[in-house]
């Protein structure tokens, strides 16, 4: 097959930032995506309805006259959150879902959650009236090795957590490893999971071996080569609990290439291509379409997009350049092989 035509993808995991470094973003996902589920790590977070609403006005306004591309809110879970503050934005229409950082376990995640009991009023409301939660699902303990924090969260924070707030419908984002899929496998319909395109291009090999490679350095951090073969199986396989969350979080090159450099890959504008080419490989092309269209729609209770997108194989494609934002750059992620599908 050289020619797939598929529903438009969602990307149901984007960071768009603000500022200058959103206006040189957001073309690339609202040249491939029809919508995006928008994270609200922003500095302050995105915590109020009103937040949200403002923030998503930023965003159309830096949107180029020619996307058709419709941003979707998160809330930003904090202690002091006000259940009556998610539900009335949700009953809005502002807000598609709310987003859990354990304090501590990534970029902007200090306003989040140190104390699990003192959302249990937030989260019980929500489960009554379905609002969706994102969650980042790592531990943040640092006796626990980096590369074991999320199966180490499932046990410890999520299967409580789950336990004491019964019919809390959940997204455990950006799974990277066997034991995460596991878990939603089990879960039932209340539970579902996004992978990254990278998750599904990189081991932590990338990372590490034959020099550091700051560019694949991601939250949470690429595992082993069997649990990202566990990952693509799951993807190709499009089960219906897994779906396309790009995680897409652009860094500038100078915070990324530094002593204590960002966590984040910059995914956005190749991360169709690298998908096309991963599941071309594994014979399930067309399978692409329930993984990056349809089967994130489904469990959001969104209508799938009626307009197409149309991808091409071709000669390799040369590699993205970086963008600019604002005075800065920002490096596109090169998934180590080359690139062939062209959206056209
Ligand atoms: O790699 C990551 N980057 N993981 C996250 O959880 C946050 C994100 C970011 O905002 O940069
Ligand atoms: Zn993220």
């Amino acid at each position: 097959m050289t020619r797939l035509t598929l529903r438009r993808p969602d990307d149901w995991h984007l960071h768009l930032r603000d500022g200058d470094l959103l206006a040189g973003v957001i073309d690339d996902s609202a040249r491939h995506f029809a919508r995006a589920l928008v994270m609200p790590n922003l500095v302050p977070p995105v915590r109020t309805g009103a937040e949200a609403a403002h923030y998503r006005a930023r965003i159309l306004a830096a949107l180029p006259p020619w996307a058709d591309f419709t941003p979707l809110m998160t809330l930003y879970l904090t202690e002091d959150t006000n259940p009556r503050d998610i539900l009335c934005a949700w009953r809005a229409g502002l807000v598609t879902a709310v987003k859990l950082y354990p304090a501590g376990a990534t970029t902007n995640s200090a306003s989040g959650v140190r104390d699990f009991d003192r959302v249990r009023g937030a989260l019980e409301a929500m489960a009554a009236a379905g609002v969706p939660l994102c969650v980042h699902g790592e531990v943040t303990d640092p006796a626990v090795d980096i590369f074991d924090r999320e199966a180490v969260f499932l046990d410890r924070v999520l299967e409580p957590l789950r336990r004491t707030t019964p019919g809390l419908r959940v997204v455990l984002e950006h799974v990277t490893t066997a034991e995460g899929l596991a878990y939603v496998r089990a879960g039932g319909p209340a539970i579902a999971g996004t992978i990254t395109a990278h998750h599904l291009a990189i081991n932590r090999n990338a990372i590490l071996a034959g020099g550091i490679r700051p560019h694949y350095y991601c939250l949470p951090v690429a595992k082993r080569e069997h649990h990202r073969l566990a990952l693509l199986a799951a993807a190709t396989a499009a089960e219906p609990a897994f779906f396309l969350g790009t995680d897409s979080a652009p860094h500038p090159d100078a915070d990324k290439l530094a002593p204590c450099g960002c966590a984040g890959c910059y995914t956005a504008p190749v991360a169709l291509a690298v998908l096309a080419e991963l599941f071309a490989a594994a014979g399930a092309l067309a399978r692409l379409e329930r993984f990056a269209s349809l089967n994130g729609a489904a469990f959001y209770g969104l209508a799938p997009n009626l307009a197409t997108v149309t991808l091409e194989r071709g000669p390799p494609l040369p590699p993205p350049a970086p963008r600019p934002a604002g005075t800065a750059r920002v490096t596109v992620f090169d998934p180590g092989f080359p690139l062939h599908w062209r959206v056209v």
